[in-house]
């Protein structure tokens, strides 16, 4: 595994005043570190925080491996129904390690693999043309969530049970599976009643750091990811992210510096990958930090309504849309970059007879032309006093994509600490579940809907 962290362009040195860190900023953090580090660790001791041990745990790997292959030689279609962490993880890392076109490519250039499509959303229009793609005999339904009640997977999941009956009878049952609580909610009671087949999501596993368990690696093996490599990826930076010197400790550092880029004004984090195989990991990354990062209330019970808002960008993409805004826009941004060093293929530019205009061109490759707008927008970023650091892989494999998944992780938890939240609960998405469940007549909620019509005066 190769993930680096060049943070020069966030100190006062490279970008000065006001939006430059200095060296002594970053010092004055290292005790307070130490204090929730040793929090960290000791709750992970307790057994608090499962996923720090996700990257270990063997006879998971082994039977979602197993179960994997079974359940790719039995259709040609896998579609996860799931939202938020349920969903956005799966998406990002089957985009990063499957060929980009997977869905497109005959069965044979997909190693004989089904075509995996992830539903996270309850639009008709969409989730009605994905049915149209899909043949009930050939296609198999993974329904995911932790809470086991989620509004618009439960509704998703009505629909694909009906229409997997009207076509199959009894046989429905083979066409369905079922990732969630080990324990307790109802889609566990569906799944033991109905005697569907399941998989368990680790009780203290919140939904947003879940990507490493069946939630994300029972689809990623059907799919054909090399789940291995990518637990052995996120083992390996177990290793550095639990260092206890800020400085040694990437996801600590990082976390740092993003946080204290917050307190100087940048409240806005823009992740950058230069990488359309990296491109939703931005959007993983977007819910995991915003969700855990967002609160009202700190441990202490004061208000404090703190959190950075992430956004996602694409390099190059992005240069044309939204880069002119980070450049010259308010100082309330901080730029992180994904950089790759092989793409795995390269493409070189051959020389174009009678536009001389393009002659420098030839004979260089994409690769030198995507990694040059990268280090180009970095270095004027820099020169107009803008934050931003890099993340550099040496390539987009299922090592690197586990490590960076798990830096990430430890690297929200620890800015949690930071600012002072709990970065593993989510009251506010709670409180928008309840006012729908108020509109859609769920027993128990008429409260919810007498409050809804009091805002809208209805
Ligand atoms: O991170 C989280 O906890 C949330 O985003 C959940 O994943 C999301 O609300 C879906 O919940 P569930 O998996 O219970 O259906």
């Amino acid at each position: 595994m190769s993930i680096r962290l060049d943070y020069t362009n966030m100190l006062a040195d490279a970008i000065g005043e006001p939006c430059g860190i200095s060296p002594n900023e970053l010092d004055a953090l290292r005790k307070p570190a130490q204090a929730i580090h040793q929090d960290l660790m000791q709750r992970r001791e307790q057994g608090l925080l499962p996923f720090y041990d996700l990257p270990f745990d063997r006879v998971v790997l082994e039977s979602v491996k197993q179960l994997g292959d079974q359940l790719a030689g039995r259709c040609s279609h896998f579609v996860v129904l799931g939202i938020g962490g349920s969903a956005l993880g799966t998406l990002a890392l089957f985009r990063a390690l499957r060929p980009l076109y997977h869905n497109l490519l005959p069965a044979v250039e997909r190693d004989g693999r089904p075509r995996l499509l992830i539903l996270d959303n309850v639009d008709p229009a969409g989730f009605g043309e994905a049915l149209d793609l899909l043949t009930p005999d050939e296609t198999i339904f993974c329904v995911i969530s932790k809470s086991g009640s989620t509004v618009e997977t439960s509704c998703q999941l009505m629909i694909a049970r009906h229409w997997l009956e009207t076509a199959l009878g009894d046989r429905w049952r083979d066409h369905l599976v079922v990732i969630t609580d080990p324990e307790s909610g109802s889609l566990r009671e569906l799944a033991e009643r109905e005697q569907l087949t399941s998989c368990a999501i680790p009780s203290g596993v919140g939904g947003r750091f879940s990507v490493l368990t069946p939630v994300g690696l029972l689809p990623l093996a059907v799919a054909g990811v090399d789940i291995d490599a990518l637990l052995a990826g996120a083992a390996e930076m177990e290793e550095r992210a639990t260092r206890s010197d800020l400085l040694e400790n990437p996801a600590y550092l990082n976390a740092a510096l993003q946080v204290l880029s917050y307190r100087k004004g940048q409240h806005i984090s823009v992740l950058m990958p230069y990488s359309d195989r990296l491109r939703d990991i931005a959007d993983w990354y977007r819910q995991l930090w915003a969700e855990s990062l967002g609160k009202r209330t700190a441990l202490d019970g004061s208000r404090v309504h703190v959190g950075p808002t992430p956004v996602k960008a694409l390099g190059t993409t992005d240069q044309h849309s939204q880069v002119q805004l980070y450049m010259e826009g308010p100082f309330d941004k901080v730029v992180t970059f994904l950089a790759v060093e092989d793409y795995g293929r390269d493409l070189v530019f051959p020389a174009f007879p009678g536009a001389g205009h393009l002659d420098y061109l030839s004979g260089r490759s994409m690769t030198e032309l995507i990694q040059a707008e990268q280090q180009a927008t970095a270095a004027a970023l820099t020169s107009n006093g803008r934050p931003n650091c890099t993340l550099t892989l040496d390539r987009v494999s299922p090592q690197n994509v586990g490590g960076l998944v798990y830096l990430f992780e430890v690297q929200t938890l620890f800015a949690g600490g930071l600012f002072g939240v709990d970065p593993l609960d989510q009251p506010g998405v709670e409180e928008g579940k309840k006012y729908t469940y108020g509109l859609m007549d769920r027993p128990g909620f008429e409260d919810m809907k007498q409050r809804f019509e009091s805002i809208v005066g209805g």
